[in-house]
Parts: C-alpha cells; structure tokens; sequence
C-alpha cells in the first residue's frame, strides 16, 4: 500500500515536473545579453547598492527595494538618474559618469523585466503561479 501511495507521488511529481519544463517558461526567457545590462550588474556589485536597497526582498533595508522601479510611471529614467548620479542626504553619491548611470539603470530596468517583487493577492492564480504582464 505504502509502494503505492509513494508510487503516485513519484509519477505526479514527475508529471508535474514535465509539465512545468514544458509550459511554464515564457515568463523566464529573460536571456541578458545586453552589454550596458551586463556593465551595470558589475557597476550594482562594484558599488555595493544591495548593502541599503532589495532586488525581490532580499538586501539591506535602508532604501527601498528596486526590482520594479523601471515600470513606476511615477518615477522614471530622469528620476532614477538623479537619484544614483547626486545620492541625497541619505544615499550617497557615487562619482559615477552618466554613462555608467544609464547602465545601472538598464540592468535595472532588466531586473523589473524578470518578475514582479510585490504580487497582488488578486493577481494569484489558484495554481500558486501569476500570471501579469510585465
Ligand atoms: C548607504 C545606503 C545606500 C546605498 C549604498 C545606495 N542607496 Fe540608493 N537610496 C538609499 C536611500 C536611503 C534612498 C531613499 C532616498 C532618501 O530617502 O534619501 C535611496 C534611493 C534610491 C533610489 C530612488 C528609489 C525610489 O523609489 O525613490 C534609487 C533609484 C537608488 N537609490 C539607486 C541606488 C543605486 C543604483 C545604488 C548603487 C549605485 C544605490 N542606490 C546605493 C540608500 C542607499
């Protein structure tokens, strides 16, 4: 009996598994092979911004997370690119040229392409998934 049951188990999972790898990858085809996308990653990791700011959560807690800053109509590329450029009194500056601060911005802009960091209940499909444009 308890073959059996494990049994069930084990074809389910593998079903499911199949079904997953087969179905369910649109959303993940975030393929990152922009050169600026790949320059501000390193520009993110050299400059340590995920000492104050999340990516999906995870990060210091200092500033707010950034994950889907790109898509926040009230904010914006000029906004961003005020921000990383001048710092405030709180966020420092980093000295960085323009250039490298439209990078960061691309890599940022790519992040928000992955996923979303906060989903709305409603958006919740019954499967666990969820389904939104990006
Ligand atoms: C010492 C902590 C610290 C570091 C390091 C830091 N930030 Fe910030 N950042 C902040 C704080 C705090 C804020 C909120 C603005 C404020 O209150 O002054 C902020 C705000 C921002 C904002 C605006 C966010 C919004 O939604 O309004 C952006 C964009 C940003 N930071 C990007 C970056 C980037 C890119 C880096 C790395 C180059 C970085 N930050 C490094 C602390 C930091």
């Amino acid at each position: 009996m308890l073959r059996l049951v494990w049994g069930t188990l084990f074809i389910a999972f593998c079903l499911y598994t199949g079904w997953v790898y087969l179905y369910c990858d649109e959303k993940t085809e975030i393929v990152q092979n922009d050169p600026s996308v790949a320059k501000g990653w390193e520009l993110w990791q050299q400059k340590n911004c995920q000492s104050c700011h999340q990516l999906y959560g995870l990060g210091g807690y200092m500033g707010p997370d950034l994950t889907n800053i790109a898509r926040d109509s009230s904010k914006g590329k000029q906004y961003m690119h005020g921000f990383i450029k001048y710092g405030t009194g709180r966020m420092p500056a980093f000295g960085m040229t323009d250039e490298e601060v439209e990078h960061i911005i691309d890599f940022l802009a790519w992040v928000d392409k992955s996923g979303l960091s906060q989903v709305p209940a409603e958006a919740v499909h019954w499967s666990g998934t969820y389904m939104i444009e990006n």
